[in-house]
């Protein structure tokens, strides 16, 4: 039974004190619930509104490639500077501590690797990434492609049903195939298409009239960093996808594939969360790199 000793009756109601209403920090986000908040606020940064996502997930369709050779060696380190990990469960659980206590955006579907043409793709079981506590599940979208596109949009469909179900975002990652023109019209139609479709973020890429992109996007848009850069492109690439409202980056081989992976990360983070100019970043860069 309860301990009913010294049972004290309220007495400040703070009668004199509106309820304060709130409002939630991420554009379109007002309406999720509660357990989709709170994971959402654990991969946004509160007072920036924005992220710095390590993307490493790279090698379940390319395989061992350069910088994510020994994850354990190149990229643990690395996890402390990110706001939020992306990997496959295989490499969180073979490689990545738990106690690491990063917010993890779960790789969740698989199809065809670098060797052959996408023709097949699926999305895991929602169990899985409920146990591995996910904070958002990432799932492509191959708009335009003929035998990808119809695949991927059920895919994308299936894994906002499970997250709505258990409370998990999703993310929507536009893929870019060989034959598609990467502009402001493709960009902005494949955005919205995975938004329409339930997705909570949107990764993209960026492009000429990026503002355009995120502003008929509802949700919030991260950028890829794409083809590794020389660090200093890498930084204007960062610094012109926020200026256009991209509430941060999803961003791997422009940090692993860097001379200084740890100081770039640095970098890229004061750029997204400090309002660094990309010239003061690099300079970070170049201090912490000595
Ligand atoms: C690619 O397969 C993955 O979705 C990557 O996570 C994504 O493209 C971001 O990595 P990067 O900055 O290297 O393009």
């Amino acid at each position: 039974m309860a301990d009913l000793d010294d049972i004290r009756e309220g007495r400040d109601f703070g009668l004199d004190q509106a309820i304060a209403g709130q409002q939630f920090y991420l554009k379109g986000c007002d309406n999720l619930d509660w357990g989709m908040k709170d994971r959402l606020s654990r991969i946004f940064n509160k007072k920036s509104g924005r992220t710095v996502m390590l993307a490493f997930d790279h090698g379940f369709l390319m395989g061992p490639t350069s910088g994510l050779e020994r994850i354990d060696l190149n990229i643990l380190p690395l996890v402390p500077y990110a706001d939020c990990i992306m990997a496959t469960r295989g490499i969180l659980r073979s490689t990545v501590p738990p106690t690491s206590n990063k917010p993890i955006c779960l790789r969740a579907d698989a199809g065809t690797t670098i060797l052959t043409d996408m023709n097949d793709n699926v999305f895991m079981d929602v169990q899985d990434a409920v146990k591995m506590n996910a904070s958002a599940m990432a799932v492509m979208l191959a708009i335009g492609d003929p035998k990808m596109e119809a695949k991927t949009v059920a895919n994308l469909m299936e894994a906002v049903n499970a997250g709505q179900k258990y409370g998990i975002p999703v993310m929507g990652v536009t893929a870019v195939g060989k034959d598609m023109v990467r502009d402001t019209r493709y960009f902005s139609l494949a955005s919205r298409v995975c938004a329409e479709n339930g997705a909570n973020i949107v990764k993209t890429y960026y492009c000429d009239g990026f503002e355009k992109v995120v502003a008929s996007c509802p949700v919030p848009v991260v950028i890829a960093g794409g083809k590794k850069l020389p660090e200093m492109e890498a930084l204007e690439l960062c610094y012109k996808a926020i200026n256009d409202g991209a509430a941060g980056l999803d961003m791997g081989r422009n940090v692993f594939q860097s001379d200084a992976p740890i100081a770039m990360i640095q970098a890229v983070h004061a750029l997204v969360h400090d309002a660094m100019s990309p010239k003061q970043a690099y300079a970070l860069y170049e201090e912490i790199k000595a």
